[in-house]
């Protein structure tokens, strides 16, 4: 028999009372594309990020590939991103044409370094992609003054970060392209999906038009004029639907992470062999993942898979791929950190006293 493992990831699917009816709503309205759903759960998915500024999309790639595309990213240019990451990051980078460049990450936090990503500044650099990876936010401070000083704009992908914060504020607030998912194991589920924060009003309606060929919804289809192509990247009205149930369920279900996250940061203090991450200035992680550095990783995450918990890295560093081969360079921090690093299971799923279980079998030397 199967032994049964707390997982790293769990979709969270509101109750079927809740959910069925809606879906089945929506379903059979005659009105399944895009329309009034989706721009009710923008609307309510903004004020949840403090961002009316905001477009759902069907997947957080389309969020990050727009927001290239509207930074005018394009062949010949360079991006400054991290290997630290889920592929789509960097996938969409390449899909504009512009070369992938390596930041090194901070050797304590796996978060890219502002320093190093400093140092990688050229007069090609068009952009800066920011991971907050895990669920841990990047030293936003450093960034945007890295921003200002360099007229550089930074792409915040959080994918992992829905809920975390800087300077109290919903991440999405704040910078003006940050990228969201609701694909199928992240904070927040559609099965798929994603949104896109904004800043400025002419950069939104520009996105308005590329997640639909280049069509402008507000002019009659039979007078419009598409000056220049866009994508198929919209949210329909079901998978709108299933957002707006999940949406009233992501203050407790983020919260679960949170406090299941605070709880490790205090119970898995001072114990041999383990370092914990530390947390940038201003910033809240949402804690996607728990992550930790084990010396022994291979030992530990063997042990704990014997009792049942899953430990694991979960991504591949994404600089491996013969795709970016061009973009290699040394990465010695990045080297360091992803021998350590593991995740253990902190979402929503964790109870009380399995979170209590996995603090004490850590603490006894698993
Ligand atoms: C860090 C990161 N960025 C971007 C994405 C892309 O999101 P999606 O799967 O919604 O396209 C993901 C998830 O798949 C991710 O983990």
């Amino acid at each position: 028999m199967m032994k049964k493992m707390i997982p790293l990831v769990k979709p969270y699917i509101a109750p079927a009372s809740e959910m069925m009816p809606e879906i089945e709503r929506i379903l059979y309205s005659g009105y399944i594309a895009e329309g009034e759903e989706v721009y009710q759960f923008e609307e309510q998915f903004g004020s949840f990020v403090q961002n009316p500024l905001l477009l759902c999309l069907n997947s957080g790639t389309a969020a990050l590939h727009i927001a290239l595309e509207l930074i005018g990213v394009d062949r010949g240019d360079e991006v400054i991103s991290t290997a630290m990451t889920a592929e789509p990051t960097n996938t969409t980078i390449a899909l504009t044409g512009a070369k992938v460049i390596w930041g090194d990450v901070d050797i304590n936090t796996g978060l890219l370094s502002p320093e190093n990503v400093r140092s990688k500044i050229t007069e090609k650099t068009k952009a800066i992609m920011l991971v907050h990876y895990a669920g841990m936010v990047c030293d936003l401070d450093a960034f945007h003054k890295i921003s200002e000083e360099f007229h550089i704009p930074i792409i915040e992908d959080a994918a992992h970060a829905l809920g975390g914060k800087y300077r109290g504020k919903m991440i999405g607030a704040y910078s003006p392209y940050t990228c969201f998912s609701f694909q199928a194991i992240k904070h927040m589920t559609t099965v798929d999906g994603g949104a896109l924060c904004l800043k400025r009003e002419n950069e939104f309606k520009e996105a308005k038009k590329l997640r639909w060929f280049g069509l402008d919804k507000s002019v009659s289809r039979l007078k419009n004029d598409i000056k220049r192509p866009g994508y198929k990247y919209g949210m329909n009205n079901v998978t709108a639907a299933m957002g707006k149930v999940q949406l009233k369920h992501m203050e407790t279900i983020i919260g679960k992470h949170i406090e299941n996250g605070k709880y490790y940061d205090e119970k898995l203090k001072g114990i041999p062999g383990i370092t914990l991450i530390p947390y940038y200035e201003y910033t809240e992680p949402s804690y996607w993942l728990y992550t930790l550095k084990v010396e022994q990783r291979t030992e530990f995450m063997k042990a704990l898979e014997d009792k049942g918990i899953t430990a694991s890295p979960l991504h591949h560093r994404s600089d491996t791929h013969s795709v970016f081969k061009s973009s290699h360079c040394e990465l010695p921090n990045l080297d360091k950190f992803y021998e350590e690093f593991v995740h253990i299971p902190c979402g929503w799923w964790v109870g009380e006293e399995e979170r209590e279980r996995i603090a004490d079998i850590i603490k006894r030397g698993w």
